[in-house]
């Protein structure tokens, strides 16, 4: 039996429908040419009614024909419009192009100030010192009374020490850590003890509330001001260098007989005078002295049979002229421009 046009034309009216479902659907890759494919190619769907041209009865063929032919023109605007709008769309790129730049990972760091602490803490541990620690918030005792710091003594003025109440404070210096030590190890005792210290200073160039120091305390018999020159010395020299110098200056702590402060010779103009230096030629670094006996009976050791020497050190004042840093604020600011120079 030959098709029935009727029917045909219901069949067109579904290819219809379906075309139109299937354009709606979510677009794939390629997805304009499989539509072509699908409903206009030469095995496609209307290529079949196409065929069925001879199988009708000849008074029906000019309506298939010109059904056939509306859709044929429907389908090839649709898809038309389809491939404007996917040249529109962002190509997906699946080829992964090597010769492209990595992006750059960061690493990190170590911050200027704790290399320049541990340069001195191995230098220290060379020389057969061994390395404590104590508490940042400290009691007075330790702080000042152990240390023979009077209760009149400027130091303990509220305006250096920051209090946190009435017996405990944040630590104004590493020397109780030489209480603490001696009070738990008898002698022979040769210790530094790096650590943070904090004072109420008003911040400028060469001040700020949060520094370093590194304390040192040797103590056994015979110890002499000499072994302090001597440790100070090599040290000087392992830290700038053979050519630098050193130099005592009699001072006064409350905690050392007899005390000094003590200077390295500057490591920029080598003793000539300069900016770094003030024209002086000379760097101060911190204060020393031999342990004075009073301290000794605080820790119950015996200042007839032993002597020692102390010494401190700060950190930034080491770190800002080994670097020639002019200014201590670059440490605490965190500036990546100033870090990753180290
Ligand atoms: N603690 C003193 C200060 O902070 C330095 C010092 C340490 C002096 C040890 C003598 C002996 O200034």
């Amino acid at each position: 039996m030959n098709p029935n046009i009727d029917e045909i034309k219901q069949q067109l009216e579904q290819l219809k429908k379906d075309f139109l479902d299937d354009i709606k659907q979510k677009k794939e890759d390629n997805f304009v040419e499989k539509i072509r494919v699908k409903y206009l190619g030469r095995k496609g769907e209307l290529s079949s009614f196409f065929g069925l041209m001879g199988k009708i009865a000849p008074e029906n063929r000019p309506e298939l024909g010109q059904e056939l032919n509306k859709l044929k023109t429907f389908f090839q605007d649709e898809i038309q419009k389809l491939s404007q709008s996917e040249a529109l769309r962002p190509q997906k790129v699946d080829f992964f192009d090597t010769s492209l730049p990595g992006i750059p990972v960061d690493f990190g760091t170590q911050h200027p100030l704790y290399q320049v602490l541990d340069e001195i803490k191995s230098i220290f541990v060379s020389l057969g010192f061994t390395i404590e620690t104590g508490p940042e918030l400290e009691t007075d005792y330790y702080n000042f009374e152990a240390l023979n710091i009077p209760k009149d003594h400027p130091s303990r003025d509220l305006q250096d020490t920051l209090y946190i109440k009435d017996d405990l404070l944040l630590r104004t210096h590493t020397s109780p850590v030489q209480i603490r030590t001696m009070e738990k190890t008898s002698p022979p005792i040769r210790m530094i003890a790096p650590g943070k210290c904090f004072r109420k200073d008003a911040i400028d160039a060469t001040h700020f509330p949060v520094f370093h120091q590194v304390e040192g305390l040797c103590v056994d018999e015979g110890i002499t001001f000499s072994d302090l020159k001597g440790v100070i010395e090599a040290f000087a020299k392992r830290m700038f260098g053979e050519d630098v110098k050193i130099r005592f200056r009699p001072s006064f702590f409350p905690f050392t007989e007899p005390s000094a402060e003590y200077d390295f010779s500057c490591v920029k103009c080598n003793g000539k005078g300069c900016n770094i230096c003030k024209g002086t030629g000379w760097l101060e670094i911190s204060g020393a002295g031999m342990v004075d006996p009073v301290v000794f009976k605080y820790v119950n050791i015996d200042p007839e049979k032993y002597s020692g020497f102390a010494f401190g050190m700060g950190v930034e004042r080491i770190a800002m002229l080994k670097y020639q840093i002019n200014d201590i604020r670059d440490f605490y600011e965190n500036d990546l421009r100033f870090l990753t120079q180290f």
